[in-house]
């Protein structure tokens, strides 16, 4: 059986309250925005059609991305989601003989697949010279046998953009047989370019794009995959041709046709992370510079003592990447919860509030941290 295995379980199993609770939750990277409210409206305005399949709604819905994105319908299927096509993607072009290969840190959806499926998962660490982008030349050499290239752009959980011409450099070179699984799941936040184009010129090249995150719509559910026809169909075979829910493509379709939504949202993002930013700047804590809803702070100890600190404090962050044990992923709230965040971890760091009894030792007291550098000290 292939389990599915999505962001809000990663982020449920690293943690310790439930959600409902008081506090605030910046640990999955869900929007605190929601839907829009023209989404919002369509829902309700649905509700009462949801005794019927309405498939009709789908193929509108097809018809409207198709039109945004300038591809032909034939190019697009419409998931739940876009987990349920990263796996599929991942079972239709990988297998115990073509490796999956995917950054480190990454988003872990498609390596557990491939865990799943005994194929070889091939992490390659981020480019630290190259702000933490894809190492696709490093990528390319460490897996002659690769199926499938995963590029999460921007990145899960650094929130670092990798360029166009990397990700190019990559299609042109890569093994045959092998295609390129372009994740744009947090595109919308960035400035990174787009690897649509790719698409469109029929290369082998597969765009993953998911309503859960500048539109606010996780709990909603839906995503896409883009591909020349050929591929999606390989992809289909592992699932797919569900009805979706017709609340979720109203939805959709009603964020779709709202010109202003997406620059608006980016704007609050970007608003709210730059000053989080300046304030771990004035602080002396130690980050990765990123363009999403998420980044990487480096507290320069376990970060698992300091999720826990944190988590009394009612404020709920993380995961944590191995590859980097002494960073937890932040993902960026409201101005009002991030206020919220800031004030817990100053108490945090300065040892006011300790996850286990102990002493505060020198590498824990804010003086020392204090005199670190603000930027990207994190080592890979
Ligand atoms: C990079 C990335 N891809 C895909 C997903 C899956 O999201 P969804 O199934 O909600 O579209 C997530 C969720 O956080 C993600 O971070």
């Amino acid at each position: 059986m292939l389990r599915v295995m999505t962001e809000p379980m990663l982020a449920h199993a690293a943690r310790h309250h439930h959600p409902r609770e008081e506090g605030v939750t910046i640990d999955a990277n869900e929007n605190p925005l929601g839907p829009s409210p023209a989404a919002r409206e369509a829902v309700i305005a649905m509700a009462a059609q949801g005794g019927r399949y309405c498939d009709w709604l789908t193929d509108e819905f097809v018809a409207l991305l198709a039109e945004k994105e300038a591809v032909k319908p034939e190019y697009i299927r419409v998931y739940a989601g876009s987990t349920e096509p990263l796996h599929h993607a991942v079972a239709a072009f990988t297998s115990p003989q073509r490796s999956y290969v995917t950054a480190d840190p990454g988003y872990e959806a498609g390596m557990m697949v491939s865990n799943a499926l005994h194929v070889r998962v091939v992490k390659v660490p981020l480019a630290k010279d190259k702000h933490y982008a894809h190492d696709v030349r490093a990528m390319l050499a460490a897996a002659p046998d690769a199926g499938l290239f995963y590029i999460c752009n921007p990145n899960n959980p650094t929130g670092t953009v990798t360029s166009h011409a990397d990700i190019e450099y990559l299609v042109e070179n890569k093994p045959q047989g092998s295609i390129v699984l372009v994740d744009e799941a947090y595109l919308h936040f960035s400035d990174a370019t787009t690897a649509m184009d790719l698409v469109r010129a029929d290369k082998d090249v597969l765009v993953l794009r998911t309503f859960s995150k500048i539109y606010g719509m996780a709990g909603l559910r839906c995503g896409a995959i883009f591909g020349r026809p050929e591929l999606i169909e390989k992809v289909e075979t592992y699932g797919g041709m569900n009805f979706m829910p017709i609340t979720a493509v109203v939805a959709a379709s009603a964020s779709l046709k709202d010109a202003q939504l997406v620059p608006e949202r980016k704007r609050i993002n970007s608003a709210v992370r730059s000053s989080v930013f300046a304030w771990l700047d004035r602080n002396g804590y130690s980050y990765i510079p990123s363009q999403t809803n998420c980044f990487m702070l480096d507290v320069k100890r376990p970060a698992k003592e300091v999720i826990d600190a944190m988590a009394k404090q009612n404020v709920h962050i993380g995961r944590i990447w191995p590859l980097w044990p002494t960073c937890t992923r932040i993902t960026v709230g409201t101005a009002s919860e991030m206020e919220q965040f800031q004030v817990a971890l100053k108490k945090v760091m300065a040892g006011a509030v300790m996850a286990r009894v102990g002493p505060v030792t020198s590498r824990t007291s804010s003086r020392v941290l204090g005199e670190l550098p603000g930027l990207g000290s994190v080592d890979t």
